[in-house]
């Protein structure tokens, strides 16, 4: 809200001042550096600089340009300082404001329309096919669809897409073991496991018969050409495996507008590796064909001596598909810190071939989960099952319920939301490109901050609503709200929208995470403070509205970031 008003403090200031100097004058609008300094602060010294005055005049000046304006009402005092003009706002004013706001979208509030009509593509979630799905790709999928929900909330077209790994020459490896010794009804059975177990008896058995390495890259170079038995094969892994993931997509309600992988492409890369040649740029090197990126980074390789082709080339097709297919304005990549030099190559790549959009896609990188201070592991030094972690995080919720409210009805399904929430905020909350400690007897807590600490918060204001059947209606004292108990929550409440904006530019939901703890705490300090249920039937329901309001933005804010939000737990 505060912001809004700045805006327009600016805009108009810049109009007037432009007018009566006749020359463009550019006005600073900012917040005051120090506390007791108001809410809002001019600098004037470039002004008094463009129109050639002194600073006690400029001062004048620009102070009666602001109280002859529409602007006038919304100041509640003026002062100047050093060349600083200091104002205050009218609270009662900016809390009608806030309101108003709130109320003329009450369904989206705090959305914006930086968007419309732009599409943006977000790759995401991406795990291998074969593979179990992993803490990585968790972290991926979560920050990738609160992501695509910032946007959304801010007016693009989100393209989700799952960049499924279904392609490679692993797969001619676990083809060759299960024809040689896999078993239909294990793989029926238990598939991912089953499907791991096959690649890794290659692996031993080929070190003494190093002859499968080559019936290996035979078959997945005949799988590349269409062999209809390989074929076969490769769709039902692919199948299994995507059955298994979706158990987990479904648990985390989370969804996509596209599954095509790698495999999508395999069609697709032979006229990227002629224009990589018609440009002059494709290099033979030992019978594998390389692109040189220059001193700074290692040559990328784009197709191996056998002509087959690796991760970067279909990369390479899959951006020229999606740019031809979305005609995106944004295409941003979810993936671990670890890729950032594939990545890097990608773009030297496309810049290489000369096309202009090599900066309109970008890697969202982030960090590891760790315990411990190591990289998250099994005993044995596996890597750790995604479904084991929400399985466990929903077990400690229903722990938790049972201690706290052993009554409560549907107790399995509000621990789940609970517990997978629990593991979505733990994450969020964190700047994505940092590692973090994953301990989840601490993000389960409904205290600290935690999600269920925002999930309590919101099941707490709607308690106190229930007794009164409240309905918003609008009729709201705001010269009681003017009081600065209130005044910090709603000046808060009034920048949910700039931080949905701010959160969707740098591509980092910690900073909406972020946001929502600290109303959160607003809100419960207020509440340990100020008496809701009182006999002045004006009061109440003045304060009963702050608490509506402040609970539509935290279940908004909670469902952009993924999260379940619940009405009583
Ligand atoms: N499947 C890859 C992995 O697990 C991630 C793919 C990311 N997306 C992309 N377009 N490269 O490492």
């Amino acid at each position: 809200m505060i912001d809004t008003i700045k805006t327009n403090l600016k805009t108009t200031l810049e109009n007037v001042l432009s007018a009566q100097f006749n020359k463009p004058i550019t006005v600073i609008v900012e917040e005051p550096k120090r506390l007791n300094q108001g809410d809002i602060s001019i600098p004037v010294f470039a002004i008094a600089k463009a129109i050639n005055l002194p600073l006690s005049q400029t001062v004048q000046i620009v102070s009666d340009a602001i109280m002859t304006s529409k602007l006038a009402d919304m100041v509640a005092n003026i002062s100047s300082m050093g060349g600083f003009i200091n104002l205050s706002l009218n609270k009662s004013i900016v809390a009608k404001g806030v309101f108003d706001t709130f109320a003329a979208n009450e369904k989206n509030y705090g959305s914006m329309q930086i968007g419309t009509g732009k599409t943006v593509c977000i790759d995401y979630s991406s795990p291998n096919i074969a593979k179990p799905f992993s803490i990585g790709h968790l972290r991926s999928t979560i920050i990738g669809a609160a992501i695509g929900n910032l946007y959304e909330k801010c007016g693009f077209t989100v393209v989700r897409i799952n960049h499924l790994g279904d392609f490679g020459t692993q797969f001619g490896k676990i083809i060759f073991a299960y024809q040689h010794f896999g078993d239909e009804e294990m793989v029926r059975k238990d598939p991912i496991n089953e499907l791991v177990k096959l690649y890794v008896e290659f692996h031993e058995l080929v070190k003494t018969n190093p002859k499968m390495d080559d019936e290996a890259r035979r078959i997945f170079k005949e799988l590349e050409l269409g062999n209809p038995e390989y074929v076969a094969l490769w769709n039902w892994f692919r199948e299994v495996s995507l059955a298994d993931y979706m158990k987990v997509y479904e648990l985390l309600d989370v969804k996509f507008d596209s599954y095509d992988g790698e495999a999508f492409y395999n069609d697709k890369m032979q006229p990227v590796i002629d224009e990589l040649a018609a440009k002059g740029l494709l290099k033979a090197d030992q019978g594998a064909m390389i692109v040189d990126l220059g001193d700074q980074l290692p040559p990328a390789l784009i197709q191996k001596s056998d002509g087959s082709t690796l991760y970067i080339t279909r990369d390479l097709a899959a951006l020229f598909y999606r740019k031809q297919t979305y005609h995106f304005y944004r295409c941003l990549y979810v993936v671990g810190n670890e890729q950032k030099l594939h990545f890097e190559q990608l773009k030297a790549l496309v810049k290489k071939m000369g096309y202009n959009y090599f900066d309109e896609f970008e890697h969202v990188n982030f960090g590891l989960v760790l315990q411990d201070g190591k990289k998250m592991s099994t005993r044995k030094g596996k890597v750790v099952k995604l479904i084991d972690v929400l399985t466990e995080a929903i077990e400690l919720s229903k722990q938790h319920i049972e201690e706290k409210n052993p009554e409560l009805e549907n107790k399995d399904d509000i621990a789940q939301k609970i517990g997978v929430s629990a593991i979505i905020f733990n994450d969020l909350k964190n700047y994505r490109a940092n590692d973090f400690e994953f301990n989840l007897e601490d993000m389960v807590k409904f205290e600290g901050q935690t999600g269920p600490y925002l999930q309590y918060t919101s099941v707490r204001i709607t308690s106190i609503l229930a007794l009164d059947q409240f309905r918003y209606d609008g009729e709201i004292d705001f010269n009681l709200l003017s009081q600065d108990v209130f005044f910090d929550i709603i000046k808060t409440a009034g920048d949910y929208g700039k931080t949905i904006e701010k959160a969707c530019q740098e591509a980092a939901p910690s900073i909406l995470a972020k946001y929502l703890l600290n109303l959160a705490a607003q809100f419960n300090s207020l509440y340990g403070k100020e008496r809701f249920a009182v006999t002045d039937l004006q009061e109440r329901k003045t304060k009963e509205h702050l608490i509506y309001l402040i609970r539509a933005i935290l279940d908004d804010g909670m469902k952009i970031l993924g999260m379940q939000t619940i009405a009583k737990m």
